[in-house]
């Protein structure tokens, strides 16, 4: 969590940490900070809140917005409560060395107190303040500079980082670290500038060449010269190819929407388009990716398939379960990443783990490959973050090309990863003959349609609209499905959750009856996902018991349907699609539904409190 931006280089440094914290504040936004150092005196604002709450402070005074080399920070607080004093940058005690950190540092109990035998004084409660001081003392003691202090310092630390760190007594470079968390640096023509952040985006604009170190790498960025990247480890030099990025200015604004969650709903037929472009060949009959097709016997010869995924991504994992059993017939299961990796599963080298994640930095999915591994399985990784942590952990994958998600709520993300699931299925259904070729054919055509199947429900805004206005100030809610929209339920109440505050469950729609049921009275919204051939009879039976004991039905229902829209109350369509395939539909209304909930509630939708856009703590 947290996001870190920073520049030196030969242009006001203010404004490019500013836009880049306010692009990252995805990852947190808890509290925020900038220094600026002008050649003379180190500027540090600092406060709780937004970088918005930040350019408050910044605004009042001209002084602080100066100087040609700059770090910035988005927190999500971690060691300590979001105030002022724990924001970062964080001060050395002698006032020369100033950090940004992103994760966390395990052993910082330890370093705290050696060091305070030492005679260093705390400001904060953060693990940060810890490091900064470390990395003085080192520096001190060993009498070097400050990429060999950095370097030493993290010899002894424990945890997980990315961290950019700077020198007042040598103010023409900076000193960038990760371990476990991402770190982008950004290349200016001839180095005369260069730009550090967790990812590209802060600086698309300025440059699209970038390298992104590794973990356990270091880079000591010089102005005027070739950034030098280094093993923490062994100080071993490193190459790293630098890398041309795709990523445009226009992908990353909001393009006249009010919200980010907004444009990325409205982005998913062309994202979806983008997933399947060049993979799915209907015309040549046959899926094509690579990263299947270079490890297909692998694939065709497992035992099991275990997906392992957090959040929206693991209900995306619980579609893929769906489909993959019902194409391949493989068993599958879908694992919590967070749960997996403590409780020592039994895995196998004829196990094949499919690890789902859109920001690809998700600190328990990564561990959890990192145990899959360890005990033999080969890894496939389900990222949209190119270059990202998971995507580079694993042995194969393939990226879902959603483009950046900017708003917390995943919305596009999750229609991507079913879109590579449905792929990877249906791939695996014809190469090891569980469809025949018409069926394969058949479902290739119908996959096709559904960017246009969406842009057409995406019309529906008003009606969901209307909806959300009568129920916004619900307290509780249900959100019913079965089959392969029982995960369609568990992302709906997620969403509704995440944005808007108010509580709400999914269920599979025949679980109501052991439990929730009892929740029912006129008060309770219960959102039910009734597709004509999604054990249509049996929902439209729990659609019954809902009625007789008064709760209020709003109903997702297959063009044409007659029969539900007499009994619910309200009723939203979607078009006719195989059931396989309709959890890339039913889940159109739930997010916009929950979008206007949020919007009427008057909450904020692209960064509801207390979450992150990648979590990259445990
Ligand atoms: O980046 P990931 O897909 O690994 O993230 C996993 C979850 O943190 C994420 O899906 C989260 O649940 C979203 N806020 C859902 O909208």
């Amino acid at each position: 969590m947290c996001g870190i931006a920073g520049y030196i280089g030969y242009r006001e440094a203010y404004p490019i940490v500013i836009n880049g914290l306010k692009r990252l504040e995805y990852r947190g936004y808890d509290s925020s900070g900038v220094m600026l150092y002008d050649g003379k005196e180190i500027q540090l604002s600092k406060t709780k809140g937004k970088v918005s709450d930040l350019e408050v402070i910044t605004n009042k005074e001209e002084e602080r917005k100066k100087g040609r080399i700059g770090i910035g920070h988005t927190r999500w607080a971690t060691h300590g409560v979001p105030n002022d004093i724990n924001s970062h940058p964080h001060v050395s005690q002698s006032g020369d060395l100033v950090i940004v950190h992103n994760g966390i540092i395990e052993n910082y109990d330890s370093l705290k107190k050696e060091l305070i035998s030492r005679g260093y004084v705390f400001q904060s409660d953060t693990d940060t303040e810890v490091l900064i001081n470390l990395i003085e003392e080192v520096k001190k003691t060993e009498k070097c500079k400050l990429g060999k202090a950095v370097q030493l310092a993290l010899t002894s630390v424990i945890g997980a980082y990315a961290i950019a760190v700077f020198d007042k007594t040598k103010p023409n470079e900076l000193v960038v670290a990760r371990l476990g968390s991402p770190i982008a640096i950004g290349i200016g023509k001839e180095n005369k500038e260069f730009f550090v952040a967790s990812d590209a985006s802060p600086f698309i604009e300025y440059t699209k060449e970038a390298i992104y170190i590794e973990d356990e790498e270091m880079a000591i960025i010089k102005l005027g010269k070739k950034i030098q990247v280094r093993k923490i480890q062994n100080d071993a030099l490193v190459n790293h190819n630098v890398l041309e990025l795709q990523m445009s200015l226009e992908q990353i604004e909001k393009g006249g929407y009010d919200h980010f969650m907004i444009k990325e709903i409205h982005e998913q037929p062309k994202a979806i388009i983008d997933t399947y472009r060049g993979r799915m060949l209907p015309d040549q009959g046959m899926i094509k990716m690579s990263g299947i097709d270079d490890h297909l016997s692998k694939f065709l010869h497992a035992d099991r398939i275990i997906i392992i995924a957090c959040g929206t991504s693991w209900h995306a994992g619980l579609v893929g379960e769906y489909l993959l059993e019902e194409f391949v017939r493989i068993p599958v299961e879908v694992e919590y990443a967070s749960e997996f990796r403590y409780r020592n599963p039994v895995i196998t080298s004829k196990d094949i783990v499919i690890a789902i994640s859109q920001s690809g930095e998700t600190a328990d999915t990564l561990a959890a490959i990192k145990l899959a591994k360890s005990k033999g399985a080969f890894v496939f990784g389900v990222c949209n973050v190119v270059g990202s942590s998971i995507a580079r952990e694993t042995h194969a994958g393939a990226y879902t090309h959603a483009g950046p998600e900017i708003g917390v709520a995943s919305t596009k993300a999750f229609t991507t990863q079913i879109t590579v699931l449905s792929l990877i299925a249906l791939k695996l259904a014809k190469e090891k003959g569980t469809f025949s070729e018409s069926r394969f054919q058949n479902y290739l055509r119908t996959l096709e349609l559904i960017p246009n199947q969406i842009e057409q429900l995406l019309n529906i805004d008003a009606t969901v609209k209307e909806i959300a206005a009568v129920y916004k100030d619900a307290k509780n809610c249900l959100y019913l499905g079965r089959g392969f929209n029982f995960p369609v339920a568990l992302e709906g109440a997620l969403k509704l959750k995440e944005i808007s505050y108010i509580h709400a469950e999914g269920y599979p729609a025949a679980e109501m009856k052991h439990g929730p049921i009892a929740l029912i009275d006129e008060n309770m919204p219960i959102f039910v996902i009734a597709t004509s051939k999604g054990h249509y009879e049996k929902v439209v039976s729990n659609i019954q018991e809902i009625k007789s004991r008064s709760g209020k039905i709003i109903a997702i229902v297959t063009e044409g349907d007659t029969q539900v829209k007499e009994i619910a109350d309200h009723v939203i369509e979607i078009p006719e699609t195989e059931e396989a395939f309709t959890p890339l539909l039913t889940t159109i209304p739930f997010q916009l539904l929950s979008y206007h909930i949020a919007v009427m509630l008057d909450k904020n939708v692209d960064q509801p409190r207390n979450l992150a856009k990648s979590v990259t703590v445990e």
